[in-house]
């Protein structure tokens, strides 16, 4: 069955960006000039997804009114400003973009649940509304390539270092494909040494409509959260998991240093930013070797 439909979770409180977060959600932070939750939009239409529903919550009302027309903007851009007139409508015919509140933030697992009724019974793509990922190839087109080959559920993984790991969901798994593994144990968060590797789940998934059962049917765990790994566990008990290692750079950038960093790394692929940029991290460079010579 082909994968049509994505869930964009972005309902988290974000605290680990407080206060930027109190009133505005991090999703919508630019990375440069663009909300980071617009890089995910164009990821998943660039892979193939026709529908989109984003998972919203309270102080979340920017998200919408970024993907909505904005007829005042477009009136005024249009006298004289004919490029950024063309990008900003652009933005409201992305894809077709519905929306649906969670009301509370209850974890990652009951975000997705929130999108049932939606998603029906095919299989469907999750984006994590603060994960970009820069890569040649869309890294979901990449996970959509190989369901069409294995028509199951695939987690997009990566190698983390071992002192990440009780940051993410990690996969115990065996080869079984180039850059595929066949899913055997799934922690969430676990320590060091609970850990079955150092292989995390990073902020995309293709998931078999079957998990909505299986978050019913999960207690919360972690933080009193509903867990998207506890449900996948359950999942695996009834089918086929695989975890695809992606080709591309991944930020998390509801994290402080992620977002420094995605903006640094976008910034650089810009022609009308790159020259500047590298100018001025070089004179802050030269500034703080001479700071730090000894007297
Ligand atoms: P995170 O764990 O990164 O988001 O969830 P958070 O809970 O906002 O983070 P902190 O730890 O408080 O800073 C990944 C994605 O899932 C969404 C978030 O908005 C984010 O895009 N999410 C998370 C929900 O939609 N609902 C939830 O209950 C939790």
């Amino acid at each position: 069955m082909k994968v049509r439909k994505a869930i964009i979770p972005a309902a988290g409180m974000g605290t680990r960006f407080l206060p930027a977060t109190k009133a505005q959600p991090k999703e919508m932070f630019p990375i440069v000039d663009k909300p980071a939750i617009q890089y995910i939009v164009e990821e998943a239409v660039a892979s193939g997804i026709e529908d989109i529903i984003i998972v919203t919550g309270r102080n979340k009302k920017a998200i919408e009114d970024h993907f909505d027309r904005s007829i005042e903007l477009e009136e005024t851009l249009k006298k004289n400003k004919s490029q950024l007139l063309e990008a900003v409508k652009k933005i409201s015919s992305l894809a077709n973009i519905y929306y649906v509140r969670q009301k509370e933030p209850l974890g990652l697992g009951h975000a997705v649940y929130c999108a049932r009724s939606f998603i029906g019974d095919e299989p469907f793509a999750v984006l994590l509304g603060d994960d970009i990922v820069c890569s040649d190839v869309p890294c979901l087109k990449q996970m959509m390539e190989v369901y069409e080959e294995l028509q199951a559920t695939i987690l997009g993984v990566q190698k983390i270092p071992d002192t990440e790991v009780s940051k993410y969901g990690i996969v115990g798994c065996e080869p079984a494909g180039d850059r595929i593994y066949k899913v055997t144990s799934l922690v969430e968060k676990p320590t060091k040494s609970q850990a079955p590797s150092n292989i995390a789940i990073l902020g995309r998934y293709i998931i078999s409509p079957a998990i909505f059962e299986c978050i019913e049917n999960t207690t919360p765990g972690k933080g009193g959260e509903i867990q998207l790994t506890d449900a996948l566990r359950l999942l695996m008990e009834r089918e086929k998991l695989y975890a695809y290692d992606f080709i591309g750079e991944r930020y998390d950038v509801g994290d402080r240093f992620g977002f420094i960093k995605a903006t640094i790394e976008f910034a650089l692929k810009r022609d009308d930013i790159k020259d500047s940029l590298i100018q001025y991290i070089k004179e802050k460079l030269n500034n703080e070797k001479l700071n730090n010579v000894p007297c």
